[in-house]
């Protein structure tokens, strides 16, 4: 015992020994290795923050980078949006992408900082609803280029009136700065944006979570957008547009108060031009008037009218505990962009190719006190919908006129739940998501589907903000903030509703033109038997009978399809109805 206890103590003492060393060296050593580094250094470690991570995810998130700063760039400047995108494979996991817009294009001033520094961009410091936010998109894939090629990016900008440029672009990342190789002017009437850059390490997949997929989808939320796409094998897909209709060009807004931060103010108050607090409140947020500057002096305990530079910590901490006490108008919502009912109808009609589709736009929303949102669902049945499986076709055949497969549902194909923020796919981290979490909690045994996962629906979900709750910097899934579900689930039910109703119309349909089968099928027999006790002719009788069937059924199909075309006129005008569901 007492040796044990001793040889205890001798540990203790050497364990002593040995973290008193460390200590010192770990101090020295530290003073020593005491070094600054850049974003773009941090960035270059971290490209799974960026998306950039997976062989099939790297080459998704590299186009959807290229392609949603083409679609912000040509929609900020009102111009349709004409996209080509090429992906050509240059050997095993080694792809060159090339993605030329339409769009402004940028300046020999802009491009570098444009597409060669992280964090750099002009929507970061703007509340836009725009799909880049950060300045670490396209910059982010020029340095994956360049990590895993050793190739600068190539780049040609041009504003279509004989003057272009072209240089070549990399990344200097112990400085986060561009270097710009070969500059040339050309005489070419380009206009608009091309980026060409090298990937080793990514890999080409026509899957779900593949760029092809990941266009088709943009192409759905983009109505307006003309995409074309040429894959490694050579193949040419066209997305046309559905409609010529330019959304509105996206306008800044400014914060609201509900969502305003003691930081945010004393930032804003420092760059402020106003002279006074007041001033200063009631020109860079929203919904801030006279009566809330009144309601606001008599919570604080400092004059409002001083100087906005002056203002401290602690005061702008009462600012924002009073603000929490007036009540303000809801956040302004006209920077919201949605889609619209009719325009996302279309989409779906022309890509999906379903049987039947019917959307849903709804009024803007608030979440977090201070951001406004809103909400579009689509909901495609039948035909081409939800993801179609191998037998789909044959088993849709064969079931055309089966009312109890539509009751089991089983046309072999599954539900296809399409995700979007503020038009763009998101195709990854789907359990994380809002979107998906509430499609599922919804219990659509209601309207007419026994199995969610077993059904040929394609659900689209748009999610628009100008602050969308990303649960990542991956940025593929919409946070649960209780009231996006709230509102998203509502929407959904809305939605699933009128395709509930459209389902059970189409099933007496068929149930009708079962009957008359039957009807027909035993008219031969009833004639032979009226004919023997009415000694009339048995031909005469055949006719008699199917003109009698085929006048009642006439007048069941006009009825059917008045029904159906019902179900469809109808849509939108319960909306009220539905609310209190
Ligand atoms: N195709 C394009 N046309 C015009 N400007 C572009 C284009 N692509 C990128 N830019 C500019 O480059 C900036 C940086 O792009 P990016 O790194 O993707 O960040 P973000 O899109 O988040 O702002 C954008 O803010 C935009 O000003
Ligand atoms: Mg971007």
């Amino acid at each position: 015992m007492a040796k044990k206890a001793e040889k205890a103590a001798s540990n203790k003492t050497e364990l002593k020994e040995d973290n008193d060393k460390i200590n010192i060296l770990t101090a020295e050593a530290l003073a020593k290795e005491f070094k600054e580094h850049s974003v773009a250094e941090f960035f270059k470690k971290n490209m799974q923050m960026l998306g950039l991570y997976g062989k099939i995810r790297m080459l998704t998130t590299i186009v959807h980078e290229y392609v949603t700063n083409s679609l912000d760039a040509c929609e900020e400047a009102g111009i349709l949006p004409e996209i080509e995108v090429k992906i050509d494979e240059l050997g095993p996991e080694y792809y060159l992408v090339t993605v030329k817009d339409n769009g402004p294009g940028l300046t020999k001033e802009t491009i570098g900082k444009a597409l060669g520094q992280l964090l750099a961009g002009t929507k970061f410091h703007r509340i836009i609803q725009m799909r880049g936010q950060q300045g670490i998109g396209a910059s982010g894939c020029t340095m994956l280029s360049q990590m895993t090629t050793g190739k600068a990016i190539k780049v040609i900008s041009g504003t279509g009136k004989g003057k272009a440029f072209a240089c070549e672009l990399a990344i200097d990342p112990k400085k986060n700065e561009p270097k710009i190789y070969n500059f040339k002017e050309v005489e070419r009437d380009f206009r608009g944006l091309m980026v060409q850059a090298r990937f080793k390490g990514v890999l080409y997949k026509e899957s779900a979570t593949g760029p092809l997929e990941y266009l088709r989808r943009t192409a759905i939320a983009n109505p307006h957008a003309k995409i074309i796409f040429r894959s490694p094998k050579g193949e040419k897909i066209i997305f046309n547009r559905s409609t010529t209709y330019l959304p509105k060009i996206p306008k800044p807004m400014k914060p609201h108060p509900a969502g305003a931060t003691v930081d945010d103010i004393i930032t804003m108050a420092q760059a402020t031009k106003a002279q006074k607090v007041s001033s200063f409140l009631k020109s860079e947020f929203d919904r801030m008037g006279d009566t809330a500057i009144e309601n606001l002096q008599k919570l604080v305990n400092f004059d409002l009218n001083k100087d906005p530079k002056k203002l401290t910590w602690q005061e702008a901490e009462t600012i924002i505990n009073a603000f929490k006490q007036i009540k303000f108008i809801a956040p302004s919502t006209e920077g919201l962009i949605p889609i619209g009912e009719e325009r996302i109808k279309k989409s779906l009609e022309t890509i999906v190719q379903p049987e039947h589709v019917c959307t849903l736009t709804r009024p803007p929303k608030v979440y977090a006190g201070g951001y406004p949102f809103q909400v579009e669902i689509g909901i495609a049945y039948g035909g081409k919908a939800g993801i179609l499986t191998q037998e789909t076709e044959e088993t849709q055949k064969s079931n055309a006129n089966n009312a109890a497969a539509i009751d089991e549902q089983n046309q072999g194909a599954k539900v296809e739940i399409m995700r979007f923020a503020n038009r763009a796919p998101l195709l990854f981290d789907a359990g994380n998501c809002a979107i998906t979490k509430t499609v599922h909690d919804i219990d659509w045994k209601r309207y007419g589907v026994k199995d969610l996962e077993n059904v040929p629906l394609t659900i689209f979900v748009n999610f628009i903000s100008v602050h969308v709750p990303y649960t990542g910097a991956g940025k593929q899934a919409v946070a649960d903030e209780d009231e996006i579900v709230e509102e998203l689930r509502l929407a959904i039910m809305m939605c699933a509703r009128k395709t509930s109703r459209y389902i059970s119309a189409k099933r007496a349909l068929i149930e009708r033109k079962m009957k008359r089968d039957i009807f027909y099928r035993y008219i031969p027999e009833i004639a032979d038997a009226l004919s023997k006790i009415t000694k009339k002719q048995k031909e005469h009788l055949i006719n008699k009978l199917e003109w009698l069937v085929a006048n009642k059924l006439k007048i069941d199909e006009k009825e059917e399809a008045k029904a159906v075309k019902k179900v469809d006129d109808e849509e939108g005008e319960d909306d009220e109805e539905a609310e209190e569901v």
